[in-house]
């Protein structure tokens, strides 16, 4: 594997197969992983990124704490025989840097952390530029995330493609996060009830959709508030958790079929999102 810190030894990167960006802030899991696979299964030529980008933290948040493990990274990509691996000096890749401003604003994790996405297509762009790759690939875990790059890539008519990997979870279905290492085992364990309670959900939605005599909206509502509740009994404080429009993360209305159920929660002090995408068009 190619290890690159300076923008200028990108020149390096030959293009005999085409190029899967895949920016990570590092501390790599078996989700981050899987993109790496999956480029490689597509004949890509994988390029991981590792920046723990500063503009994407809020003042309060883990920007100082968050883990940094290069070493082991280094190691893991190695082993899935990542091709390049570029690390940037915070100063250089920041210097003169274009700010831009995220779409979806007023939806989910926006909300809730105001100039977070500003801050993650600044730096994405920012690697679009210098790379130019003819690939990119992002998890549905941050599924705000990649709806915000599939927009930038249209908007700004990029060539470079987008592919959307599965979310990654651990036995007990916990959706892979760098920040489940701030859990304990047990409290691992304990948070897999947030995927259990998705599934749940999303049953719950289809059997509102086979009633003809319910209102999809209003199902929608009433099964999110029955799920806060019970996430609150279990220690969970909620940040959001609603069933949206895929599509546009509008609240979902009575045709909807195809819908997100999302969640960002604080357990033991935590910040855990994950979500389940629910197809109603069977109905
Ligand atoms: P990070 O949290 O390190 O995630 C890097 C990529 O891995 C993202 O595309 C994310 O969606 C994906 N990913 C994380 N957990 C996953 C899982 N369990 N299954 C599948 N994919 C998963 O997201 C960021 O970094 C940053 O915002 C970044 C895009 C690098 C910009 O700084």
């Amino acid at each position: 594997m190619k290890v690159i810190k300076k923008i200028d030894d990108l020149k390096i990167i030959n293009k005999k197969r085409p190029i899967a960006l895949i920016p990570t802030m590092g501390n790599l899991h078996e989700g981050h992983l899987s993109l790496v696979k999956q480029s490689i299964n597509l004949q890509l030529s994988p390029l991981v990124t590792i920046f723990v980008n500063p503009l994407q933290f809020g003042p309060k948040e883990d920007f100082e704490t968050y883990p940094r493990t290069i070493k082991q990274d280094k190691e893991s990509l190695e082993k899935e025989k990542c091709e390049f691996l570029f690390l940037p000096e915070k100063s250089e890749i920041l210097e003169g840097i274009k700010k831009l401003k995220a779409p979806y604003s007023n939806f989910l994790c926006a909300k809730k952390r105001p100039g977070h996405f500003d801050g993650v297509i600044t730096i994405v762009n920012r690697f679009f530029e210098l790379i130019k790759p003819e690939y990119c690939f992002f998890g549905q875990k941050d599924f705000q995330q990649q709806l915000i790059i599939h927009n930038h890539l249209k908007e700004n008519k990029l060539s470079t493609k987008l592919v959307v990997g599965e979310t990654v979870r651990d036995e007990n279905g916990l959706a892979m996060s760098s920040r489940n290492n701030y859990l304990t085992q047990s409290e691992q364990k304990d948070a897999s009830i947030i995927y259990k309670y998705l599934q749940e959900i999303a049953d719950q939605l289809r059997q509102v959709r086979f009633d003809s005599s319910k209102d999809l909206s209003m199902g929608a509502l009433m099964i999110c508030e029955e799920y806060k509740n019970k996430f609150e009994d279990k220690d969970f404080e909620i940040d959001y958790l609603e069933i949206i429009n895929a599509k546009n993360l509008e609240k979902s209305k009575k045709d909807d079929t195809d819908l997100l159920i999302a969640i960002a929660v604080h357990f033991k002090g935590v910040r855990l999102i994950d979500n389940l995408r629910c197809d109603l068009s069977f109905s």
